[in-house]
């Protein structure tokens, strides 16, 4: 029970990574806001399944509309009684060659991985420092904060920018107890992978390229995003956390 007492938000947390995420905060004793959008049947059920033994609630927002965040960090605060944690896991990815690229899909990118990571990090450290206890904020960036990802420019340019915005959100915010770090998750199997994981070729080529030979999964990502949350992490603010079975130091010797 490492976030026994904490009140929790996970943005994204209708599937995938923010489902395990938020799954695991409530079984370490959180009260929980599973936000989601558009994935409404599994994140109410979740929320259900874990007020059987705690609180929870499961509110619908676009993340990258101010309006929404402020509505749904209000109703946290107003029903579960404060805001301790947020876990920023709500992502788009969409592949498009660079030369094909729309400003359709550039914006609507940019708009949920980046500004979403914007507007929900600054409304809930403003409610974090009104109580005056601290907090935990950490990004889910990926490998490709750091790492190239052909076809997928806009996600890349989100994620790099993100990786920025914590270090300087990290140094804002510890004059308030706030700790900002980032989770870089690799290739993990979860609905974003779908294309990837339906073609044999892709994951025979996919798994070549990381050294533990295997997609990692979305409760091994929560694992790292519980350290940062409790305050084993105490100490441990402005870091990116790599979660990626080594995918990022692959090399092949010839
Ligand atoms: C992307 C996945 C990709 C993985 C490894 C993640 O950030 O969302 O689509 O498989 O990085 O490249």
């Amino acid at each position: 029970m490492k976030l026994q007492g904490k009140v929790a938000l996970v943005t994204g947390a209708g599937s995938g990574i923010g489902l395990a995420i938020a799954t695991r905060f409530g079984a370490e004793g959180a009260s929980v806001c599973v936000n989601y959008y558009g994935h409404a049947d599994d994140a109410q059920a979740l929320a259900r399944k874990l007020s059987e033994s705690g609180r929870a609630i499961a509110v619908e927002a676009d993340v990258s509309r101010r309006d929404q965040v402020e509505d749904m960090v209000a109703r946290t605060v107003r029903e579960l009684g404060g805001l301790d944690l947020l876990v920023n896991n709500a992502g788009i990815e969409q592949y498009k060659p660079f030369l094909e690229l729309d400003d359709d899909t550039w914006d609507r990118t940019v708009a949920v991985d980046l500004r979403g990571v914007f507007l929900c990090t600054q409304v809930a450290a403003r409610t974090m420092r009104d109580q005056g206890k601290g907090g935990s904020i950490i990004n889910i960036s990926s490998i490709h904060e750091d790492y190239t990802f052909p076809g997928f420019a806009p996600y890349c340019a989100s994620k790099g920018a993100v990786r920025m915005l914590m270090r300087t959100t990290a140094l804002e915010l510890a004059a308030h107890g706030i700790r900002v770090n980032n989770v870089a998750p690799g290739a993990v199997a979860t609905p974003i992978n779908e294309a990837t994981l339906r073609d044999p070729r892709k994951m025979d080529l996919l798994r070549g390229i990381i050294p533990l030979g295997r997609m990692g999964t979305p409760e091994e990502v929560a694992a790292v995003v519980l350290f940062l949350a409790s305050d084993e992490a105490s100490y441990v603010t402005g870091a990116t956390y790599y979660v990626d079975g080594g995918m990022t130091r692959y090399a092949r010797s010839v």
